[in-house]
């Protein structure tokens, strides 16, 4: 079977590259190749030097040892390097689940972390965050009730997407519990990582934590650099790697080579590239933060714990979408309905990890006085 419309990619298609006021991506700030080599003496010459032959298929060595860095017992023989993290999400699929497993979903996802097990011949089972007294939240007695016999994998992303909710190292823990007592895998995606607000509630790769873990990273989000297209799993399980090392012959082969360079320099540099977003996303959410509670009336806020994006709903009685279509034909304003995500008709993402975000914000403002008051 093949998978159904990427409906949040095909929202995006249409609108992304018209719209003068995107503001619900979920990426950070990006920069241009000049401002990322600047921060690197001598990266100039090597990039004029650099030699496009084919690189290695799991990834260059040095890239890799970058990689592994983040991890804290992972080496570099544990790192496969993708095209983005979308490569990953479809060879970890293709490799590893088979028609008739049963797969346990966070939800709402990133549509392929449901989509592509569901059109595999997976039962798909979703382990649905519900917003509560602190924001969103996640029952680990609903997980336990979604087990069956041939439950073969618990998908989970945290910090997470739409909500910027973060799993605590105690609920990871007991997560990781059930799944070794019960011999399932666990696909953690964790592409926000390092955006945690309070940088104490950081957990660790949960490849770090668990021998059958496949953790997913990218730099598109926290580093903000999509452009670069290079993602990685890090896995402690052997024949999990080599299933999809196989895997990807079928796909990419091996990375582009300027941009496994750009990426060993942005890595090497994180600390200031991830210090400057997240600057940029705790003064957004200010303003976020102000403008929720002067219109209170008109939204359900729930605060994100990590992350460039958070999923607020409208109280009124209007469609999401209609508002959002509405929206973006009045004043050029792009937010992105819950239906993007299979999930309901009032919900909405919102993304605030962009510096321009208090224009946009400015605009919505005018929109909501002029339409919906
Ligand atoms: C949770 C999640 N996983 C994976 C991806 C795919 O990342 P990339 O575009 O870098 O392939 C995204 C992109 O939005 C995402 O939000």
């Amino acid at each position: 079977m093949r998978p159904g419309s990427f409906k949040l990619e095909r929202f995006f298609a249409q609108y992304e590259f018209s719209a003068p006021h995107l503001m619900c991506c979920s990426d950070c700030e990006s920069l241009s190749i000049g401002e990322l080599m600047a921060l690197e003496p001598g990266t100039e010459q090597k990039m004029h030097d650099l030699w496009l032959g084919y690189t290695e298929s799991q990834g260059g060595i040095k890239l890799r040892e970058e990689i592994a860095t983040l991890f804290n017992t992972l080496n570099v023989d544990q790192i496969l390097v993708h095209s983005g993290a979308e490569e990953a999400i479809f060879s970890f699929m293709n490799a590893i689940l088979n028609p008739g497993d049963h797969v346990i979903v966070q939800f709402p996802a990133y549509q392929s972390l449901y989509e592509l097990p569901y059109t595999l011949g997976c039962e798909v089972s979703k382990w649905e965050l519900k917003p509560g007294q602190h924001g969103w939240d996640l029952n680990l007695d609903e997980l336990e009730k979604c087990l069956k016999v041939n439950t073969r994998a618990i998908i989970i992303n945290s910090p997470h997407n739409p909500t910027g909710y973060s799993l605590s190292q105690e609920k990871l823990e007991r997560i990781i519990e059930i799944a070794r007592d019960n011999n399932i895998i666990i696909l953690a995606d964790e592409v926000y990582k390092y955006l945690e607000y309070d940088q104490t509630k950081r957990t660790p790769w949960v490849a770090d934590l668990y021998e059958n873990a496949v953790s997913l990273g990218v730099m598109s989000k926290s580093l903000g650099l999509p452009g670069l297209r290079i993602g990685w799993i890090g896995t402690k399980n052997p024949q999990i790697y080599a299933a999809m090392a196989s895997f990807k012959d079928y796909t990419s082969i091996c990375n582009s080579a300027p941009s496994e360079y750009l990426a060993r320099i942005a890595l090497k540099n994180r600390g200031r590239i991830l210090k400057r977003n997240l600057q940029i996303i705790e003064n957004n959410l200010a303003l976020l933060d102000a403008f929720f509670k002067k219109y209170n009336e008109l939204f359900d806020w729930y605060r994100p714990d990590a992350g460039p994006i958070a999923f607020p709903a409208f109280k009124t009685t209007r469609d999401a979408d209609d508002i959002c279509e509405d929206l973006v034909n009045k004043k050029g304003v792009l937010i992105l309905p819950a239906s993007c995500y299979d999930y309901d008709t009032c919900h909405f993402r919102v993304g605030f990890g962009r510096k321009n975000f208090s224009q946009s914000l400015e605009k919505f403002d005018d929109y909501i006085v002029e339409n919906l008051l």
